[in-house]
């Protein structure tokens, strides 16, 4: 099996897609043949690469998943796009109870064919989340330093024990990594320091600063290495798909 990284957090906008997009493009220029699997019904990792969303979910249909998966632009990486029909997940597993457990199934036998697959999940602890983190051999937990950055950790990490305590997620490694970073900014700095001081050998060394071409990619339909290759937020994301590979 690939190694499956979930990029989770159930706080909003805190950097989970363009990290999505970002780490897979990465790992994809690096020769790992790479998946992005979509699993957020806002589908922004599938628009922000220029794809279409589905109407049925590559996960949810009963034709093989290769038959779901679309190529990107960026050579070797491979997108399951994402569909708006999954923000009723909660109803569809109650009109079909196996519907998660069929999900996960083809979800383990379209993923064989990859290196690395990354899947971005939504903005919440709910079925989708879950699932994905069932899925995954590590998390990648992106935060934004803010205020409330601390608290919304702290639940991320129950709800991962939770799940693991239980069995029913295996993941393997944990990793946290600070977006939007502002040095100038006091708050970024404190924040830091916190979630260093409490998260220690779990949190990346790398940190992704705020840059406004990283806002600006996905509106062009690339990531940012096709959209501005020698900004401060692409030698940031190269620099931090080096350290998740363990190069540093
Ligand atoms: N390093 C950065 N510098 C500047 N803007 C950024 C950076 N990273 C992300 N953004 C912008 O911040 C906003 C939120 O980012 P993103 O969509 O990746 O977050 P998210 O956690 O996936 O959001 P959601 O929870 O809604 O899925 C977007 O407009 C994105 O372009
Ligand atoms: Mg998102």
């Amino acid at each position: 099996m690939p190694q499956v990284f979930c990029i989770a957090n159930q706080k909003g906008g805190v950097g989970k897609t363009t990290t999505a997009i970002s780490l897979a493009s990465a790992f994809a220029r690096s020769g790992r043949r790479t998946l992005l699997a979509d699993l957020d019904p806002q589908c922004n990792a599938t628009g922000g690469l220029d794809l279409r969303p589905a109407r049925i979910h590559g996960l949810a249909e009963s034709k093989p998943l290769s038959e779901a998966v679309v190529p990107a632009a960026v050579r070797g990486l491979f997108v399951l796009p994402g569909s708006p029909s999954l923000s009723n997940i909660e109803v569809m597993a109650a009109a079909d109870p196996r519907l998660l457990a069929r999900m996960t199934r083809r979800f383990s036998e379209g993923a064989a064919g990859y290196d690395t697959v990354f899947i971005d999940s939504p903005p919440s602890l709910g079925p989708l989340t879950r699932a994905a983190l069932a899925l995954s051999s590590e998390v990648i937990i992106p935060i934004q330093c803010e205020y409330f950055a601390m608290e919304g950790l702290a639940r991320m990490i129950g709800v991962l024990r939770e799940m693991k305590t239980k069995g029913i997620c295996a993941l393997s490694s944990a990793g946290i990594v600070l977006t939007m970073y502002d040095p100038d900014l006091e708050l970024t700095l404190e924040i830091d320091r916190n979630v260093r001081s409490c998260f220690d050998e779990n949190v990346y060394k790398t940190v992704i600063p705020w840059d406004v071409t990283v806002s600006e990619a996905p509106s062009h339909g690339k990531s940012i290495f096709e959209y501005a290759p020698r900004s401060r937020g692409a030698r940031a994301y190269a620099e931090l798909c080096l350290e998740v590979l363990g190069y540093v």
